[in-house]
């Protein structure tokens, strides 16, 4: 059965699979077009009790922005939890959350269900956020107006992981934060350089061995490159042992 994601938002139309924007173009619009991953987006607003569909009030305390009120958000996900009988995993996208890692998507590639809150303004309430005890979910350190590009981020990345979206020929055990294939520590590396015809580009060659046609030495050098450009550039993945930092 189809992983199904429900986006909370209040701009619904950035998930629309007419628009040609993320959702509706590659990878994730082949998987729904296929059957294996379908998503929906509510409309917080549709769920306010105000005249003028407010789903957010000035802070406490004061201070700027606004924050988004706890009733809309409980009600929309109440609703939204009843139209389907399977339970969904509640995520809050906010840059307070978890760092969304590879090691993550793979967890919430085997989930049936995903219900994703994308806040706006300067945060929800924290009450409903109490209440509704959802992981949250950053996707990196730096501020974006509202949760829903990054709930595009965690959808793309998860709907990649389900069995049968990715070709053979694209698959996702040889991509950067994947554990390599090949690497007897099961380490997650960056991705080894790539290059395609021709042969030579401003004055530039494709590095001899990948034209050698002897496969355990092209595999045995993509590794190495693999564990060199992940020592030069993120240390941090490595385990803190002697010799990898
Ligand atoms: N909402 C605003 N910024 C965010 C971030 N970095 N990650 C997840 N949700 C967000």
């Amino acid at each position: 059965m189809a992983i199904r994601f429900d986006i909370l938002t209040t701009f619904p139309e950035m998930f629309s699979e007419l628009s040609p924007a993320a959702m509706g173009v590659s990878i994730p619009a082949r998987a729904r077009k296929a059957g294996l991953a379908e998503w929906h987006a509510t409309d917080i607003r549709s769920y306010s009790k105000d005249k003028h569909r407010k789903t957010d009030e000035r802070p406490f305390g004061g201070g700027p922005g606004m924050v988004m009120m706890c009733q809309p958000v409980w009600d929309a996900v109440m609703a939204v939890e009843g139209l389907d009988a399977r339970p969904a995993t509640r995520i809050l996208l906010t840059p307070q959350g978890v760092p969304l890692k590879q090691g993550l998507v793979e967890e919430l590639a085997k989930k049936e269900r995903l219900l994703l809150i994308a806040g706006h303004y300067e945060g929800i309430d924290e009450r409903v956020i109490q209440k509704l005890a959802p992981m949250e979910i950053s996707i990196g350190d730096y501020v974006l107006s509202g949760g829903e590009l990054a709930a595009m981020v965690l959808m793309d990345a998860v709907i990649r992981l389900i069995p049968g979206v990715l070709g053979d020929d694209e698959s996702a055990g040889s991509d950067s934060f994947g554990v390599a294939s090949g690497d007897r520590e099961g380490r997650r590396l960056l991705d080894c350089p790539h290059y395609t015809r021709p042969r030579e580009w401003e004055g530039m060659e494709v590095p001899e061995v990948l034209m050698s046609g002897d496969h355990g030495r092209i595999a045995k050098w993509r590794l190495e490159r693999m564990v060199e450009r992940t020592r030069e550039r993120r240390p941090d993945l490595f385990p803190n042992k002697e010799g990898e930092k």
